[in-house]
């Protein structure tokens, strides 16, 4: 395995055979069996496989976690060795955004609800660094978890609106056995508060389970996720949603699919999830 923090490393790497497929897994490092299904895939689709593990500042709000966002670059890389990856970039800060910087990418409508709401700049940090990602990687795939539903969206307006040349493959949410999705947040929890976190798949589930039986109302949908978080004392909903998984508005009706959404804060910890509905099944 090649481990760089240099631009030029990655390109050599890259154009080293320049018919060989690249399939890029962009991490904040922290990995779990999220990032390592990911991977997996990547592995899979194409004849080499490069994750980056960068914890991106501007994604951060000022009042966020960045300070205390989980870092173990030493087991990050120990697993990516046994998952037989072939190139780790690990750029610095000075790489990514040397002095000087002001190039910023913002997507607009779709960045705007859900999490943008709460986290007004979070999609201009991450549209920007998966941008950069994108042109120093040059992959021809690049795999996303489906947790991240919004991000999905938006760097897939991305790619559409700048003509990446990138295939944006989702990956299904890996989850621990009662149904919490994996996060490297989750490490903050408590053990009270972990066993609280598992209300945000409970009402997913509640709101999925209506939806398999024919509920249609938007608003229904919502008010089960808004009503299974609120009967949890250690949970603080932030929102609930049912909403058009292209464009994410809200829908009174639902027609052909629905993404169920929610943000919950458990003491100082924002957790999200989501279940995407089409037909009847989970995605
Ligand atoms: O999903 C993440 O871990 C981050 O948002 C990403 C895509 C690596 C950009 O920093």
């Amino acid at each position: 395995v090649i481990v760089t923090g240099r631009i030029e490393d990655v390109r050599r790497a890259r154009w080293g055979d320049p018919k060989l497929s690249w399939g890029l897994v962009p991490t904040m490092g922290s990995l779990h069996e999220g990032h390592r299904s990911l991977v997996r895939r990547a592995g899979a689709d194409n004849d080499r496989v490069a994750v980056s593990v960068y914890v991106n500042p501007t994604q951060f709000a000022p009042s966020e976690d960045l300070d205390a966002y989980p870092r173990d670059p030493e087991r990050d890389l120990d697993l990516l060795q046994r998952e037989n990856v072939d190139l780790v970039f690990t750029p610095g800060d000075e790489v990514m955004y040397p002095p000087g910087f002001q190039t910023e990418v913002i997507v607009r409508e779709v960045a705007k609800p859900l999490e943008g709401a709460s986290r007004p700049d979070h999609f201009k940090g991450v549209a920007t660094v998966v941008a950069k990602l994108f042109n120093v990687v040059q992959p021809s795939r690049a795999y996303f978890g489906q947790k991240d539903a919004q991000q999905t969206v938006v760097l897939r307006q991305m790619v559409r609106d700048l003509s990446f040349n990138v295939e944006l493959v989702i990956c299904t949410t890996v989850r621990e056995p009662d149904g919490l999705a994996m996060s490297s947040r989750n490490a903050y929890l408590a053990p009270a508060e972990r066993t609280a976190a598992t209300v945000l798949y409970r009402a997913l589930s509640k709101a999925r389970a209506a939806y398999e039986q024919g509920e249609r109302r938007g608003a229904v949908l919502r008010r089960i996720l808004t009503k299974t978080i609120a009967a949890e004392p250690l949970a603080r909903p932030d929102y609930a949603s049912a909403a058009d998984p292209d464009t994410l508005a809200e829908l009174d009706y639902i027609g052909d699919g629905v993404l169920l959404s929610a943000a919950i804060f458990i003491g100082k910890t924002r957790l999200i999830d989501n279940m995407l509905l089409t037909n009847g099944s989970d995605f």
